[in-house]
């Protein structure tokens, strides 16, 4: 596999995943298999409801979608994504994930909630996706892009596994200056414009972009000085201390949180 980032990935969600799975539960609704920041409207107040909001969101930005089209989520981590498109969509998926871990977990989530005959589970990196050519009538790829450490094989791949015409969903944090970043180690946040670049220079036209930075950092950060103020573990420190540094790097205007909408140019 390309990617040589693979073992940080592996240990980072290995120390982290169950953290995360807490943190991402509501009390009644239990842990929607998302691990991501989520996007906080003014009635929303916790991560799960969060998160189902961000699922909202980029969905109506890739409707409609038809019965038998075949989409695929790129990084899918725990399967939440791809379970509920299938359950609310007439559409099957290929989930993959570069950590064979986190696609454990997505490949029991679909089989729990039913959706196991409709999605394909596949151990795969975004730098060197195992697809031909003109295979998805969508994608999605959420919050993933920040731990590759080649955007531009990325994208170029992004593009080549569209097919012509087919919508993408890329959303993820992005960066202005990284050097305000604290905890930078496997992390490649990038600036919208370079993202704007390498969409044009690979044949992926820019539909959308949805800036919702200001209902992510502050929001995420005061949820979790609440959820981490009982806790004394370093994951909860860790946390706090990621969270309060991106809300005010985000309030000094330097990192954002961006749901690009793209379609693969029809030749
Ligand atoms: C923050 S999680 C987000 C998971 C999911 N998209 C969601 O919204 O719940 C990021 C995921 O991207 C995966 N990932 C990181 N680098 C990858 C790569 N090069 N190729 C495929 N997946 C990757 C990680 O293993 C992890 O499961």
């Amino acid at each position: 596999m390309k990617d040589t980032n693979v073992d940080t990935i592996n240990d980072f969600y290995n120390w982290s995943r169950e953290y995360w799975v807490d943190f991402s539960s509501d009390p009644h609704l239990g842990f929607g298999g998302t691990l991501n920041f989520g996007c906080w409207d003014p009635d929303i107040h916790n991560l799960y409801a969060a998160q189902r909001r961000l699922f909202e969101i980029f969905t109506q930005m890739l409707v409609p979608l038809s019965s038998g089209e075949r989409g695929l989520e790129i990084g899918c981590g725990m399967g939440g994504n791809s379970t509920r498109l299938c359950q609310e969509y007439p559409v099957s998926m290929v989930a993959m994930d570069i950590s064979p871990y986190q696609l454990e977990y997505a490949r029991n989530r679909a089989q729990s909630c039913g959706c196991g005959e409709r999605i394909q589970h596949v151990h795969g990196s975004a730098l060197a996706m195992p697809f031909s050519s003109d295979s998805f009538d969508f994608s999605i790829c959420i919050e993933s892009t920040f731990h590759y450490h080649d955007l531009p094989s990325f994208v170029a791949e992004q593009a080549r596994i569209l097919k012509p015409g087919a919508k993408g969903i890329i959303a993820d944090i992005t960066c202005e200056d990284n050097s305000k970043v604290r905890f930078r180690r496997g992390n490649f946040f990038y600036s919208v414009a370079t993202m704007e670049r390498l969409l044009q220079q690979n044949g992926l036209e820019l539909l959308e972009l949805k800036r919702i930075g200001p209902r992510v950092f502050s929001p995420i950060y005061q949820f979790s000085q609440a959820y981490n103020a009982d806790k004394r573990s370093k994951l909860a420190k860790y946390w706090s201390l990621v969270f309060s540094n991106y809300a005010s790097v985000a309030d000094a205007g330097l990192m954002g949180y961006d749901i690009f909408c793209i379609r693969k140019v029809a030749t």
